[in-house]
């Protein structure tokens, strides 16, 4: 008898040693993972971070990986007991990418170093999801050499916080998504027809009326309304904030004030910036809409210089994101000023362009010149191309894959982020009982894009800076189908962002992405579970 519960006794201590192994197959997959020789390294309670040097980042890199650690396995490290087995964080040059880490696993101890806080931060990302979500007090990591860097320098997920706004706690925490998957990209659409939500303090109109729409449209475009008055804004207090808490995890926000489109928010406040002169409204509807702002009024341009270096103050982005996208032209050909400031700029309409999207190419250049006087450079969406466009400007491929293709050709370097692929208010899945704005984008599609092919040209091989994933919200109203359609998608786009083309393999995907699962539904992530049946 005492035989039997000895061997029950052992199985069960098996069983759980099995299941308290770390396991290296995360997501994104690491560029190289080589077994190491000897036995694991055994993480326990006694266990500290040391960090070599002085780096406050690095000091910061070792809390979020002991709070992993705790948050994934209850296990609490210790921060500098000698006698503990130790994970090390250290700074080292050798490493050639800006972003690269290497982490080395002997029975011993490991260690994580990278060129940067910045990569250690992500050997740290793959220490995190290799651990078991269990509670234990014991964690085996196999012996072992990952070498690791990410294919594109720019990988990005969008998140509009226009059409519907969503609250700092959200916004933190979708952070903390990007950073669980290696994106370092906050794209942060902050203004639309259907609200200004950003405070700028020499417009103060914007936010008082621009950020509120008096209704909604209920459902797909029914053409009934919830009467029920919707608004919402970030002051620059919560701006900071975002700014600090994303930088902290090597996320860069971009802020986006799209224009010349997409701005009945601010022309309801300041109608005199309309061709028209208005009276506009906040939109209570989804679309495109004919106001714009007028490109012939010098006021326009002194807003639009005003309102960016309120921003620039609190977002140090190299990049700024101008929008672009939607605008059409309609009342330009119509207004006088308009009329006259494409005569003044000789602009005529050739090469399958008109003068009027000439005209709006002008505009965003010379907004892109503010800028560039104050060492940012923009981003815009890929009907920047409809002219001659500056250099230096960067294309956000939107409308497919050949606006990066045609940037490229022009020399100009270009975000992939195409509807067919990365537009993750599709549907995920037939099965879906939600009003969405339609399309079908399961994950497999989202994963199955190759941004810069083998046999791509030189150019494109040049200029394809990177990836992006958009979450537009007409649809999506908080924390919950936020989630839901980001993940699993934002894993497989920021697979190929991070995991070189011929490592990629949806099937071994598949399977890491189950194990990251159990991290989001430990954050209480609701993902589509369609890629798991
Ligand atoms: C866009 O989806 N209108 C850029
Ligand atoms: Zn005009």
């Amino acid at each position: 008898m005492k035989k039997i519960l000895f061997s029950v006794a052992m199985m069960i201590a098996c069983l759980s040693l099995h299941a308290t192994e770390a396991n290296y197959q995360v997501v994104p997959l690491p560029q190289s993972i080589t077994a190491g020789k000897g036995g694991a390294f055994v993480l326990d309670g006694n266990s500290v971070v040391n960090v070599v040097g002085t780096d406050e980042a690095m000091y910061r890199n070792a809390s979020f990986l002991k709070q992993y650690i705790r948050e994934a396995t209850g296990i609490a490290v210790g921060g500098a007991d000698k006698k503990g087995t130790a994970i090390t964080l250290k700074l080292n040059t050798g490493i050639e990418n800006e972003e690269g880490y290497v982490i080395t696993v002997k029975p011993k101890g490991i260690t994580v170093e990278g060129r940067t806080p910045r990569g250690v931060f992500y050997g740290i990302q793959t220490l995190r999801k290799s651990l078991p979500v269990e509670q234990t007090e014991t964690v085996g990591f196999p012996a072992v050499r990952i070498a690791d860097h990410p294919r594109f320098s720019y990988r990005g997920t969008m998140l509009d916080c226009a059409r519907h706004y969503f609250k700092l706690s959200f916004i933190k925490e979708f952070i903390d998504m990007l950073a669980l998957h290696n994106i370092n990209i906050f794209h942060w659409h902050l203004t639309e027809d259907q609200g200004w939500r950003v405070q700028i303090d020499r417009y103060p109109r914007l936010t008082e009326v621009g950020s509120k729409r008096a209704q909604t449209v209920i459902g797909r475009m029914t053409g009934l309304y919830d009467d029920t008055p919707y608004g919402g804004y970030y002051t620059k207090e919560d701006m900071r904030e975002v700014v600090k808490y994303a930088a902290d995890r090597y996320i860069t926000v971009i802020p986006e004030i799209d224009m010349p489109g997409h701005m009945l928010g601010a022309l309801a406040a300041y109608p005199e910036l309309g061709c028209t002169g208005g009276p506009y409204k906040v939109a209570e509807e989804w679309g495109v809409f004919p106001d714009i702002l007028c490109a012939g009024n010098p006021k326009t341009y002194e807003f639009v210089y005003n309102v960016l270096d309120e921003l620039l103050e609190i977002f140090p982005s190299k990049y700024i994101h101008l929008g672009g996208d939607e605008a059409p032209r309609d009342r330009w050909k119509s207004c006088p000023r308009c009329q006259a400031e494409i005569q003044r700029l000789g602009l005529k309409g050739t090469d399958g362009f008109s003068a009027e999207g000439r005209l709006q190419v002008c505009f965003m250049n010379r907004v892109a010149k503010h800028l560039a006087e104050k060492g940012r450079r923009i981003i815009g969406w890929d009907e920047i191309l409809e002219g001659d466009v500056d250099k230096g400007t960067t294309v956000m491929s939107w409308r497919g894959v050949s606006g990066g293709q045609e940037a490229a050709r022009r020399g100009l370097d270009a975000i992939m982020s195409p509807t067919a692929y990365y537009y993750l208010d599709y549907y995920q899945t037939k099965n879906d009982a939600l009003t969405l704005i339609g399309g079908l984008l399961p994950v497999e599609t989202t994963y199955g894009y190759n941004p810069v092919p083998e046999d791509a040209s030189p150019e494109l091989k040049q200029h394809i800076k990177g990836v992006q994933a958009n979450l537009w919200t007409e649809y999506i109203v908080g924390r919950d189908l936020a989630f839901y359609q980001l993940l699993p998608r934002v894993a497989a786009v920021s697979e190929t962002g991070w995991t070189e083309n011929g490592r990629k393999d949806f099937a071994s995907f598949r399977e890491r992405e189950a194990r990251l699962n159990r991290l989001y539904r430990h954050f209480g992530w609701k993902a589509c579970q369609d890629l798991f049946k």
